[in-house]
């Protein structure tokens, strides 16, 4: 129950106005909590509020001090964009891709084509976005999943028992970004224009490597148009993440380990490390590269390549001292369409392998989320055949 999470914790360490509304109206209370982490950040907390705070075994670790050399770093293999476009090269960078996404689920994206002014813009009217005041933010909150565009806080508000540390915009892409920039925020008044560019861009990139990924599968175009799809008719939304710098790190998360749910999602963080990845049992911090894209696979993708990518769970850390922000860019095939493993890869009379996992759509993915199970954030665990 809010309540007792907030007071919980709360000792002598919430501002007074807090404890006191905490204390007194149990449903201003837990509306606190619920105006974002920035909100708790602005008002200078230096504990953790009980709803914060992850049971024991949860927990990202003891020592978050960015500068500590405690956790260990993954150098996450790198795909030069500039070496696909070269016919000789091709096959080499498709081989880096392909084991890539089959061992880590991840990479980093290098000479990409995107200008370094639109990647700092993007950063830089985020950042602005979330200095606003808090009711200029709160315009933008909204309970509906579908909105196109959505203020909100921790990961899954309706089903969080722990709140985490993190606020966010999700702005969707769909139909096409021209058709939804006009809902988008208005202030600061360069972020519709900055954010449109951003997600172009961030769209052309996906359209290269997600052609190049499918290339090194074997199955080029498919002979079900998804990459006709993939390019012309895709889904897209994109998700600025605030993650302000926090009272007690070793408590809590940023991001509760998660798969994400659609082909590909590219990551653009700042220069402040927080997200890790799972692999080989372990977690492992991925090294910011200044002006990469980290570049994931997702639940759809692990669905249609039956299982040969790896859609792999990660999380984000934060730290005392350095508020970070990330973007990502979460991009499928159209929401309507059904995912299932590509024909080419499991039709028996071919001579292809077992199916490994059910059909899927986008709608029992958010029936999903909005379900108990939800709050496991494996919805692919769900999609598993025997
Ligand atoms: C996400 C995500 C990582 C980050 O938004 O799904 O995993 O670094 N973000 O913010
Ligand atoms: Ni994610």
């Amino acid at each position: 129950m809010a309540i007792v999470g907030l007071t919980d914790a709360g000792d002598n360490h919430l501002p007074h106005h807090v404890k006191s509304r905490a204390i007194d109206d149990e449903a201003a209370a837990a509306d606190y909590c619920l105006k974002g982490v920035r909100h708790l950040s602005d008002a200078g907390i230096t504990r953790l509020p009980g709803r914060y705070v992850l049971p024991a075994s949860d927990r990202p670790g003891a020592s978050v001090c960015i500068s500590s050399p405690g956790s260990a770093r993954v150098k996450l293999p790198v795909v030069d964009l500039a070496r696909l476009r070269v016919p000789t090269e091709r096959a080499a960078v498709l081989s880096t891709i392909y084991t890539a996404c089959r061992d880590y689920g991840f990479f980093q994206v290098v000479n990409h084509g995107v200008d370094s002014e639109a990647i700092a813009g993007m950063l830089d009217v985020a950042a602005r976005f979330f200095e606003l005041p808090f009711p200029e933010r709160a315009r933008h909150m909204s309970p509906d999943v579908r909105a196109p565009v959505r203020y909100g806080t921790s990961f899954n508000q309706a089903n969080d028992a722990v709140l985490c540390w993190r606020d966010f915009l999700k702005l969707s892409c769909v139909p096409t970004v021209e058709d939804v920039v006009p809902s988008w925020p208005d202030s600061p008044a360069d972020l519709r224009e900055v954010a449109a560019a951003y997600a172009e861009a961030s769209r052309r990139v996906f359209v290269e490597v997600v052609e190049a990924a499918l290339e090194a599968l074997g199955i080029g175009d498919g002979e079900d148009g998804v990459m006709e799809e993939l390019a012309t008719a895709g889904s897209q939304m994109m998700t600025v993440n605030c993650y302000p710098a926090c009272p007690q790190p070793e408590l809590t998360l940023g991001m509760p380990p998660h798969s994400d749910y659609g082909f590909f999602t590219l990551v653009l963080q700042d220069d402040v490390e927080g997200l890790q990845v799972m692999h080989d049992g372990e977690w492992f911090t991925v090294d910011p590269v200044p002006g990469s894209f980290v570049v994931n696979v997702g639940d759809h993708f692990e669905i249609y390549s039956n299982g040969r990518y790896k859609s792999v769970l990660h999380r984000v850390r934060v730290n005392s001292t350095r508020p970070r922000i990330s973007v990502a860019s979460f991009h499928s095939v159209g929401t309507e369409r059904v995912v299932g493993p590509a024909a080419e890869l499991v039709d028996e009379e071919r001579g292809g392998e077992a199916r490994r996992y059910m059909d899927t759509d986008f709608a029992t993915f958010l029936a999903y989320l909005a379900s108990a199970e939800g709050k496991h954030k494996n919805f692919l665990q769900s999609r598993r055949l025997a």
